[in-house]
């Protein structure tokens, strides 16, 4: 029977926080969880949310992932905590860690993360922040392992923003000995210390490709990956956006191109006719509500590793 592996890291603030047999054990867990073939038991332990931005999957996924393992959450955001009045990070996080026994964050700036980090006695988690969305990526290769054995053989072509999303798919895949594309307009490509640690990462430097041509990037793909084009936060630049990345919508045209096995991805919420368009988004290629669901499976597995 499979058990949950302690992690060598007390938090996971990125997906470089895993090793690859971390990541495995994590994965297999996860669908240990979703055949209702694990038992583990979290009586008593607490996790606390704290939601800076807007979640409806990361939070409810979450707490459910919190009360199938015997164990209560606490939602915590800057309206009605003393966050938004200012309290410091270093205070809210040593008296947080004295209730809770893991507490999620989602919030704009990865250094207030990492702060959060510094200053609790307990293990953080990385709900998103503007660098990464590494919870997002567990439940993403469990989509695709679900779908194609091997790892080794599978392309995954990111197109759109070089954001959160992309960053953490990437550092992820490097782990897992994915092949990566990412195809984004020039200027939105992902971070430049994640591209760096990815190539060390990886065995065959070519197993991560950045350009700026969806068409070249989706040949021979298995998986298509899109996410908003301007995310939380981006407000401002949406108009501006809107334009840069006209020709980065996965349409039909784009999917043909692929593999024809291929699956679509799209970590949500979507928006159709921007990233990727109503008949690609519904036809039977996606596995995006298959992913949505796995974001529950990977936390209850991620869960009990760090509190085990
Ligand atoms: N994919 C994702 O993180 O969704 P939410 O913003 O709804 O949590
Ligand atoms: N890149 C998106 C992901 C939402 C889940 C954002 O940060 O808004």
């Amino acid at each position: 029977m499979i058990k949950p592996i302690k992690l060598a890291n007390k938090n996971f603030l990125s997906s470089l926080d895993l090793s690859t047999d971390e990541i495995i054990n994590i994965l297999d867990l996860a669908k240990n969880f979703k055949n209702n073939k694990l038992n583990v038991d979290l009586k008593n332990k607490v996790l606390g949310l704290i939601f800076d931005k807007s979640s409806t999957r990361t939070r409810v996924s979450f707490q459910v992932a919190m009360s199938r393992l015997g164990g209560t959450t606490i939602d915590l955001n800057p309206t009605t905590s003393q966050i938004g009045r200012g309290e410091l990070i270093k205070d809210t996080a040593r008296v947080l860690g004295r209730y809770c026994d893991v507490i999620a964050i989602r919030t704009f700036s990865h250094s207030d993360l990492e702060e959060y980090a510094k200053w609790s006695t307990k293990p953080v988690i990385n709900a998103l922040t503007d660098l990464e969305h590494p919870c997002q990526a567990l439940a993403d290769y469990l989509t695709i392992q679900e779908e194609f054995t091997d790892f080794k053989d599978v392309v995954l072509t990111f197109i759109g923003d070089g954001n959160n999303v992309a960053n953490s798919l990437i550092l992820c895949g490097a782990l897992l000995g994915v092949e990566v594309r990412i195809a984004c307009p020039k200027g939105y490509e992902p971070n430049s210390f994640v591209i760096n640690k990815a190539y060390e990462i990886y065995n065959n430097k070519n197993l991560l490709k950045i350009s700026d041509d969806p068409n070249t990037a989706v040949l021979g793909a298995n998986v298509l990956y899109t996410d908003v084009w301007s995310s939380m936060g981006e407000e401002k630049q949406k108009e501006e956006k809107d334009k840069v990345f006209n020709g980065f919508t996965i349409d039909s045209d784009l999917v043909k191109k692929a593999d024809k096995e291929a699956i679509i991805l799209h970590c949500l919420p979507a928006y159709r006719s921007k990233e990727i368009t109503d008949e690609v988004f519904e036809s039977k290629k996606n596995r995006i509500f298959d992913q949505a669901e796995n974001r529950l499976h990977a936390q209850q597995a991620l869960l009990s590793c760090l509190l085990h």
